[in-house]
């Protein structure tokens, strides 16, 4: 009964990237899917150094696809901070253990998910920020890039665009006028009934330099439980880190007897509007197998492939 779920970031998303933002979530779950199905050890899956869990490696895999997409505001094609730079932040999470692995404001590699994933697997700690992540990802061999292969013409015009507001983050990014790009992120369940989720992101055009969204931090850019089900959040981070909205959705989930999966995510995204005004988006494998998604911005561009093995999309 493997399932997998990927979203591409919940905003406004203009006519001209409908296509392509579905068709890189389409590629990142059938991939992640084989990976699953087939059991495969990271190596034999072409792209991770890793031949742990195939379940997180198929995570890890999907996530790396979406971040290699320039459209997609996570690795290649992140928004830029208000010195006009990168700065990301992951998290994976593995719901047979409830152990997970984040970075914070991490420069100059091309896959924070993976880094997250060391994080993780190779060390007894949850969580690496800024400098000490990316001399942890120099220990671990991970290739450093050059700043600019990180950035976009998008990413650069977004930049300049919100500048233009000339206002914080919030007045930009959030309420009703949900502009840019936003965050990538896949949940998978394996033919164990095993859960991992994880989500990446280069946060918010013109943030604060230093400045950490809801991405990194458990409960609220993600988690898994493979008891319940797995979530992994887009929207406004502020807003998603008030609510620890994906928390809220799986104890949700929990409440209906999971039953209803779409509900919880509509609960909790309904929640994070009317009590903090943040609008964003989430998706979500249940414990039983069945993906869901629900958003509250004008778009997400998302794709599954369900334990049928059926593969749909959106935006
Ligand atoms: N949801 C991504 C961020 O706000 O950083």
């Amino acid at each position: 009964m493997a399932a997998v779920i990927v979203h591409a970031g919940a905003y406004d998303i203009p006519d001209h990237e409908a296509d392509p933002l579905r068709e890189g979530c389409k590629k990142a779950a059938q991939e992640a899917h084989k990976a699953l199905t087939e059991g495969k050890s990271a190596v034999d899956a072409g792209k991770m150094p890793y031949s742990r869990c195939p379940l997180v490696t198929s995570v890890e895999l999907a996530v790396c696809v979406l971040e290699d997409h320039p459209l997609m505001d996570a690795g290649h094609g992140s928004v830029l901070n208000a010195a006009g730079e990168v700065e990301m932040d992951a998290i994976i999470t593995d719901g047979s253990s409830l152990n997970f692995g984040s970075v914070a404001g991490v420069r100059n590699i091309s896959h924070p998910i993976s880094l997250a994933r060391m994080v993780m697997d190779d060390t007894p700690h949850v969580m690496l920020i800024g400098v000490g992540a990316n001399l942890f990802a120099k220990e671990k061999g991970v290739p450093e890039v050059d700043p600019d292969e990180l950035v976009t013409a998008e990413a650069k015009e977004a930049y300049q665009t919100f500048k233009q507001y000339s206002s914080v983050v919030d007045n930009v990014f959030n309420i009703d006028n949900h502009l840019g790009h936003d965050t990538v992120g896949a949940v998978a369940i394996d033919l164990c009934g095993n859960i991992a989720a994880g989500t990446s992101t280069g946060g918010i055009s013109l943030k604060r330099v230093g400045r950490v969204g809801d991405c990194p931090l458990i409960g609220c850019g993600a988690i898994a439980d493979s008891g319940v089900g797995g979530i992994s959040c887009t929207g406004h981070g502020e807003s998603i880190a008030k609510v620890l909205l994906a928390q809220r959705s799986l104890s949700t989930l929990q409440a209906k007897n999971g039953i209803d999966a779409e509900g919880a995510l509509s609960e909790s995204l309904g929640y994070m509007l009317d009590r903090v005004g943040g609008r964003g988006g989430a998706i979500m494998v249940t414990k039983e197998g069945c993906v869901a998604r629900h958003y509250t911005t004008k778009g997400m561009a998302w794709a599954s492939v369900s334990k049928t093995g059926q593969l749909d999309s959106g935006i």
